[in-house]
């Protein structure tokens, strides 16, 4: 589909996330024949800079973080070609008085008024006053024409999210506004809902029935980095659970939508956001367990604790990592635990989900050494991308023993190169399909389920804070939530 004339601002431009996913995916759309025939990227940053500085920066970032690099200094050119900067100051009338100018002028290059979309990669308590800005001098007057991206934190817990909504909802239509959760525009996530129901031999046994626990595992093997000031007051809970996990879970678990119509598959994963359970104060102890890094040594290397690293507390309670039980109460899934946990300087990066199916009822083989495993599928996110079945299977020889064995399907098989999440992404807001981004009543759903836990840690700051070692799989605590009903985390080897 040729998609219409489009302007890009990005805010924050000389931010992280702008130059490490945000001009790479531009860069590999554009090589893919994928931006809009007619399109313009306004960077804007606080920074005095122009225009040709800023697209020596977008092609130094690119050599460094995308995926294709520049073979041709000429398609590079073009590509920059797109590119401009705009000095902007956030909180001055001006800038926005500025930017209007810089849009019609490019409308009126291209003869027509274009599609307008801004990419809010900023800190979140920008976003009032950018927002303000965009509606006092009608910058994105036409709901079928202009977006805004938001990115995460949305908001801080449910009523700054509620908070966050209202506002946007002044200058923005819901159907303008794309809240960006980029886990959702990962490959082998979008897979989860082609695997379920194109399909028709695993959904007849996704259910209480026949499953026996799902596990949601998001391990990253680096810690904090220069991150420390933001993370303090975020922590695991909000940094992934509240979002990526949690989308991660709906998807596992949602009703088969009718159609792929944005709203109506986001129906669907509301509807499982409502049935989580919510834990009291007086459970949290009993269904989460928080944990925090602390220094260790790996292959004689120190690795500092996350006390001890830059910008943080050194008395912070804030945690790095978080497993915790959730229950749904629905027909489909009642009673199936659905574990799920996160962490940063786990052992490996490694996300996975692993869905268990129960034992057999009645156990006529005698096993092997490795002993009985239980069926489980595993849908491996990254770095590994493949679904695993496991199985038992006879053993070869004389005897009727049995072994575990496993049936592959391998991303890597079939193409050498996965599209990143942020292409997928924004190719869709390019669209104008919101499917994969987050309705405002699906965020406060997934605040409404962590608002609670967090208000429990907080009241009871040390008690229940476990440390584990840099580089391990996290702590003790967290095996025996599994242990406890006699399961155990599937990737801990
Ligand atoms: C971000 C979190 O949303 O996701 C980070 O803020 C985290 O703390 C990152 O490291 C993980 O993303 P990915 O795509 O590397 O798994």
């Amino acid at each position: 589909d040729t998609i219409k004339p489009t302007i890009i601002l990005v805010f924050g431009a000389t931010g992280d996330l702008a130059k490490r996913k945000l001009f790479p995916a531009f860069y590999n759309l554009y090589l893919d024949g994928r931006m809009p025939e007619n399109f313009e990227i306004i960077a804007l940053g606080r920074k005095k800079s122009s225009d040709a500085l800023y697209r020596s920066h977008v092609s130094e970032n690119l050599t460094e973080f995308s995926r294709n690099k520049i073979t041709s200094k000429k398609e590079f050119e073009q590509f920059a070609s797109h590119i401009s900067y705009l000095q902007n100051d956030i909180d001055k009338e001006e800038s926005y008085l500025l930017m209007k100018q810089k849009l019609d002028a490019i409308d009126s290059a291209f003869g027509a008024r274009a599609n307008r979309l801004f990419y809010l990669s900023i800190a979140p308590s920008f976003i009032e006053t950018i927002s303000n800005n965009i509606k006092k001098l009608d910058l994105a007057a036409n709901p079928d024409q202009d977006r805004i991206i938001i990115e995460k934190p949305f908001g801080y817990d449910k009523s700054s999210a509620e908070l966050l909504n209202k506002l946007l909802a002044r200058t923005f239509e819901e159907e303008q506004i794309y809240r960006i959760d980029h886990y959702l525009g990962k490959e082998t996530v979008q897979n989860i809902l082609a695997f379920r129901f194109g399909n028709s031999m695993f959904e007849p046994l996704w259910n209480r029935n026949f499953i026996d626990s799902v596990q949601i595992t998001v391990a990253e093997e680096v810690g904090v980095e220069d991150r420390g000031g933001f993370y303090e007051g975020a922590g695991a809970l909000r940094d992934m659970i509240q979002n990526h996990l949690m989308q991660i879970l709906t998807m596992v678990a949602m009703e088969a939508p009718t159609s792929l119509q944005a709203d109506e598959v986001r129906n669907r994963k509301a509807d499982v956001l409502k049935a989580i359970r919510r834990i009291t104060p007086e459970e949290v102890n009993h269904y989460t367990v928080r944990g925090q890094y602390d220094k260790a040594s790996v292959n004689g290397k120190t690795i500092p604790g996350y006390l001890q690293e830059k910008g943080v507390d050194a008395k912070s309670t804030t945690e790095t990592f978080v497993a915790m039980k959730f229950y749904l109460d629905n027909w489909r899934w009642q009673g199936v635990p659905f574990y799920v946990r996160t962490g940063k300087r786990m052992k490996e990066k490694q996300s996975s989900i692993v869905i268990q199916f129960k034992p057999v009822p009645h156990s006529t083989f005698s096993f092997g050494k490795e002993g009985m495993m239980p069926n489980r599928l595993i849908i491996n996110i990254q770095p590994a991308m493949d679904i695993r079945l496991q199985f038992m299977t006879k053993k070869q020889g004389l005897s009727l023993s049995l072994k575990p064995a496993e049936m592959v399907f391998d991303y890597f098989s079939c193409s050498t190169q996965a599209t990143e999440a942020y292409e997928t992404l924004l190719l869709d807001a390019l669209q104008g399909d919101p499917t994969l981004f987050m309705r405002s009543d699906q965020v406060e759903e997934a605040w409404d389920v962590v608002t609670s836990i967090q208000d429990a840690w907080e009241n009871d700051k040390f008690s229940s804070l476990h440390k584990y070692e840099a580089g391990s799989w996290g702590p003790e605590a967290a095996n025996e939530l599994l242990a406890r009903q006699g399961h155990s985390w599937a990737s801990n080897t």
